[in-house]
């Protein structure tokens, strides 16, 4: 038995899997469901799924509190605030390199955390998050909860911002899981996954778990039909472009 969703075109705007970028721009607001990403940190906000599963990653790294956040969900006002500090502060060659446009930042999604070792100083912009330690455990841990690690070394061409250590995006899982086998940046990741549709979908299988189904849905301009299996969970995001990405939990028979 099939179930059939229905989905207006300004939802390609919504869900965990959005790009935002210099190209793509932020299209809604994103200001709901968001609360703080850490009960110590009441300022900080992230989209609620975002924050419990931060939240899961840093327990079971035991992180205590080595890691705290700097900088989550931004509105389009403290995004503008931050680039014209910047700009004043430390030029505009810096500035583009490690702050987003206004209305071109993912903080702006509540899917962003800037992360940092928990020291006297932290830098706002640039917090410190190495390579060793508690925050390589995080960096290790991330992707098999949701998270990845944005704005690697290695994509800086693609992403358009400099190698941000500190940069968490939640995309969820097995999105974050296969950009991590892969290598993918979101960038890299959205195209990816538009050759698999309906009919040829993207298999993840898991030893013993769910197997999981991931495909692409082109939108149409006014509503989008998508086809779910009754009794099965499932999610659906737009990536902020041109369509959805749907993916669906199927448990196997072991
Ligand atoms: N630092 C990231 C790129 C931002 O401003 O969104
Ligand atoms: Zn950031």
């Amino acid at each position: 038995m099939m179930k059939t969703i229905e989905l207006k075109k300004e939802k390609v705007y919504c869900g965990n899997l959005l790009l935002v970028n210099a190209e793509y721009p932020l299209k809604n607001n994103n200001a709901e469901s968001l609360i703080p990403a850490d009960i110590c940190f009441p300022d900080i906000l992230m989209k609620r799924d975002a924050a419990y599963v931060l939240q899961l990653v840093l327990e079971k790294i035991c992180a205590g509190n080595s890691i705290v956040p700097v900088s989550g969900y931004r509105s389009l006002d403290e995004q503008f605030d931050i680039w014209n500090v910047s700009l004043r502060d430390n030029g505009e060659d810096f500035t583009r390199k490690y702050v987003a446009l206004p209305n071109h930042s993912e903080h702006q999604t509540g899917l962003a955390i800037d992360l940092g070792l928990n020291e006297k100083e932290i830098d706002f912009i640039r917090p410190d998050f190495p390579y060793v330690g508690i925050c390589n455990e995080f960096r290790k841990a991330a992707p098999d909860y949701g998270f990845i690690e944005r704005y690697a070394k290695d994509k800086e061409e693609i992403t358009g911002i400099s190698h941000e250590p500190w940069h968490f995006r939640y995309v969820g899982y097995p999105h974050s899981k296969i950009m991590q086998e892969n290598g993918f940046s979101l960038e890299e990741y959205t195209q990816f996954i538009k050759a698999y549709l309906e009919d040829k979908k993207y298999l993840f299988e898991q030893a013993h778990k769910a197997e999981i189904e991931i495909y692409y849905v082109p939108a149409k301009d006014d509503k989008t039909l998508i086809k779910i299996p009754e009794n099965c969970v499932y999610q659906i995001s737009g990536n902020n472009i041109d369509g959805f990405v749907v993916t669906i939990w199927r448990k196997t028979d072991d």
